[in-house]
């Protein structure tokens, strides 16, 4: 296996990337690959190398898909509060001036390692949302969750279990008339998953999220099986900071595959006698006891309040979201709610206090 990291740089002037490059190979623990003057290029570059770094000048830092894995550093002769601002903000590692900071940069460099062992060490936390009793809000807080990371600077992959109905297809809008790839495009790698096959295959959502779809088609509900979606998500979790499973109300081999993955499970209560009792039996029945945290949905006032929740499972519900009239029309149409308003916000505390807790 090859110890040193492959490094790609796209800087604005020649004689620095010449510099730089001389530099990084001198250190020992990196290897220039590639280099690009502009961002056309760098974005080639990088598709074409997979490289393992990307050295960048302010101007040319690509997003975080596209640097599809990549660590990124940001690197200038100059610095300012403006270019300081674009490498936070595209998830920089570190920004170092050059010449200046070149021995920062070659021991940050050196923490970079190369593919394989990286991608093995990468392990997002899986957070399942699971509804026990149907039409508590599974597809609803699910969604909703994953565009709440992604508006946290999380970057985020909602990964839909729903194998029958892909209902968190319709629910974020993926355009019914547009062929789109699904989990059953992995099927033929079997269990030989990389984070470049799934970053492939995930549909990108304009709030920043991607979601690996579920087919919705009745051949791909008996060929897809729990394991394809095992090392589905074992490689998602090499591409984003943090995974959310869509998991269906029914306890098939693929629901409790996603529930055994996870480190935590959300489980979707409505305030009825029905959505308490079936929590309390799929819990034991998935034995995920340990793992569950409880989010009560269309809270409204009823008989039973969420302060029921700790009575019954022993502990208080994480989050309580909020009956609102808008939310079926949007889910109808596709859209998402704003993360504002009392909804939103109830959704936004849930995906900080998940964080918190992850
Ligand atoms: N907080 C809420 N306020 C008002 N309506 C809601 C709320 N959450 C979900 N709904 C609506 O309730 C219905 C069921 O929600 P959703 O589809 O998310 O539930 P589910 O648990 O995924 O259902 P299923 O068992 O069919 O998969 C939808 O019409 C949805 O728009
Ligand atoms: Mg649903």
């Amino acid at each position: 296996m090859e110890e040193v990291a492959r490094f790609v740089l796209a800087l604005e002037q020649p004689e620095v990337a010449e510099e730089v490059m001389h530099f990084l190979d001198r250190t020992g623990h990196a290897r220039v690959v590639g280099s690009a003057s502009d961002e056309r290029q760098l974005l080639e570059a990088i598709r074409q190398l997979e490289p393992d770094a990307v050295v960048a000048a302010p101007t040319f830092i690509p997003s975080r898909e596209e640097l599809n894995g990549a660590s990124l550093f940001a690197l200038d002769t100059t610095q300012s509060v403006a270019t300081l601002r674009r490498a936070i903000r595209g998830g920089a590692a570190g920004f170092y001036l050059w010449p200046a900071e070149r021995e920062e940069l070659a021991i940050a460099a050196a923490r970079i390692r190369p593919p394989i062992e990286h991608e093995m060490d990468k392990r997002a936390p899986v957070i399942a949302v699971y509804g026990p009793r149907g039409g508590a809000g599974t597809t609803f807080v699910a969604t909703h969750l994953a565009a709440a990371f992604a508006r946290r600077g999380r970057s985020c992959v909602l990964v839909d279990l729903d194998v029958v109905f892909a209902d968190a297809s319709a629910a974020v809008g993926v355009p019914i008339d547009e062929p789109v790839r699904t989990v059953a495009d992995l099927l033929p790698l079997g269990d030989e998953v990389s984070a470049r096959h799934v970053n492939e295959v995930v549909w990108r959502h304009q709030q920043g999220f991607g979601v690996l779809l579920a087919p919705g088609d009745e051949v791909a509900a008996v060929t897809v099986r729990g394991h394809h979606y095992r090392a589905a998500v074992a490689a998602v979790r090499k591409t984003c900071d943090v995974v959310v499973l869509h998991v269906p109300r029914a306890l098939d081999e693929i629901a409790r595959t996603g529930l055994e993955l996870s480190d935590r499970v959300l489980v979707v209560l409505g305030l009825d006698v029905l959505s308490f009792r079936d929590a309390r039996r799929a819990i034991t029945v998935a034995g995920i006891e340990e793992r569950c945290a409880f989010v009560v949905n269309r809270a409204r006032r009823s008989e039973i309040a969420p302060s029921d929740v700790e009575r019954v499972f022993g502990v208080p519900p994480i989050a309580v979201i909020p009956a609102a009239a808008g939310v079926p029309e949007a889910q109808d149409h596709g859209q998402l709610l704003p993360l504002r308003g009392r909804v939103g916000r109830a959704i936004d505390r849930l995906a900080r206090r998940v964080t918190e807790d992850a």
